[in-house]
């Protein structure tokens, strides 16, 4: 019997329109070959959608990603939207997208490629064979926290402010989400805050600690900021999956890709469950939208058909689908095809089409 899901495109900006392209084979395959019928539309957001509407995302699209089963989306921004005043940039669609959709809980994988372990500037025994989550609160913390703003004191001498809150509400649901995604991999969460100097992040450690008495055979350890970076660089193997606020992850989960040596490889998926029970979920690279490649097709779309990855696994509950995937995704690097960000010597140059191209003839060799 035909499945049949709704899937909303937003390209947005930069290299999203090259990279979605490569996604939209791995869809299209999909469609053509297996039960699936995906219905894939596309919409603006970002610096695209500023130069057709004014808004970063307009409340029509908003609408259709309330009701969609599931969201993929390119990359936002670009300097050609820099200087617009705060809440017109690019980025205040992606944001608004997370708050109104409540998609609370960011996985953030960063794995090792084995065939692209020398890319990393780490050495090869640090970093072979990590696969490490990063589960980033996304709709809370310092990013939405009230009050926020810039105020005058007096002529020359202005105030700049933003609010750090959790509520332990917030905390206790990324928390059961982290817990159970341990459970589901080697049962070890390590919970990164900043409890020594914070007051909200102490509140953050105290919840933590109350939620793991659901989840005994789950190991909890707790690290501060600070720590954990520099943790992240010396010895990364020793993580398996992290939970942290909205500005930790966002910095931590930086650093943690760039482990890996393959920035341009690296899916996400941000998830959440609605009032009425459905659940929504956005799926894009953890790169930007590289406006100094963005035309050249030399772009590396696999973050992307990553993402499409996850996709299949959180919000279409496929894992056969996801690693089917994933599996020619490897395949691909292991005939030795690179795109210019993983290429090194004796390897095979790629431009970003040709890349999806190698990934569809892989695919045509599974028996669905
Ligand atoms: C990310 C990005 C965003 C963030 C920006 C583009 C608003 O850095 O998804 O990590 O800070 O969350
Ligand atoms: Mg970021």
């Amino acid at each position: 019997m035909n499945r049949e899901l709704s899937i909303v495109a937003l390209p947005g900006d930069g290299i999203g329109n090259e990279i979605f392209n490569e996604a939209r084979k791995v869809l299209n395959w999909i469609n053509n070959n297996s039960h699936y019928k995906l219905n894939i539309t596309e919409e603006l957001i970002g610096g695209s959608s500023i130069d057709a509407s004014g808004e970063p995302l307009t409340n029509n699209v908003l609408e259709k990603l309330r009701v969609t089963d599931a969201i993929l989306l390119g990359a936002v921004g670009g300097p050609k939207w820099e200087d617009l005043t705060f809440d017109k940039r690019p980025e205040r669609g992606l944001l608004k997208i997370r708050k109104e959709l409540d998609l609370f809980a960011n996985f953030r994988p960063a794995i090792v490629f084995d065939s692209l372990a020398s890319s990393s500037s780490l050495k090869p025994e640090i970093i072979n064979g990590l696969d490490l989550m990063i589960i980033r609160e996304l709709t809370g913390g310092i990013y939405f926290g009230e009050p926020r703003g810039v105020e005058k004191l007096n002529e020359n001498n202005y105030k700049g402010f933003n609010t750090l809150v959790y509520t332990s509400e917030e905390i206790r649901r990324i928390a059961s989400v982290a817990f159970e995604t341990a459970q589901s991999r080697s049962k070890k969460l390590c919970s990164v805050d900043k409890a020594n100097v914070l007051e909200s992040t102490e509140l953050w450690r105290k919840v933590i600690i109350e939620v793991s008495k659901d989840y005994p055979d789950v190991e909890l350890n707790h690290m501060y900021v600070d720590n954990a970076s520099m943790q992240l660089v010396r010895d990364p193997k020793q993580f398996d999956v992290i939970v942290t606020t909205n500005m930790f992850g966002d910095i931590l989960s930086d650093c943690a890709s760039m482990l890996t040596g393959s920035l341009g490889m690296l899916p996400s998926a941000s998830v959440g469950v609605s009032t009425s029970g459905k659940k929504n979920a956005m799926y894009e690279p953890v790169h930007g939208s590289a406006p100094d490649i963005s035309g050249k097709s030399i772009a590396n779309p696999l973050a992307m058909i990553l993402s499409v990855s996850m996709m299949f696994k959180y919000s279409f509950e496929d894992d056969n689908m996801s690693n089917i995937i994933i599996r020619n995704v490897n395949k691909v690097l292991n005939n030795g095809y690179r795109t210019k960000d993983i290429f090194t010597d004796e390897c095979k140059l790629l431009s970003t089409s040709d890349m999806g191209d190698a990934v569809i003839e892989e695919l045509k060799n599974e028996k669905l």
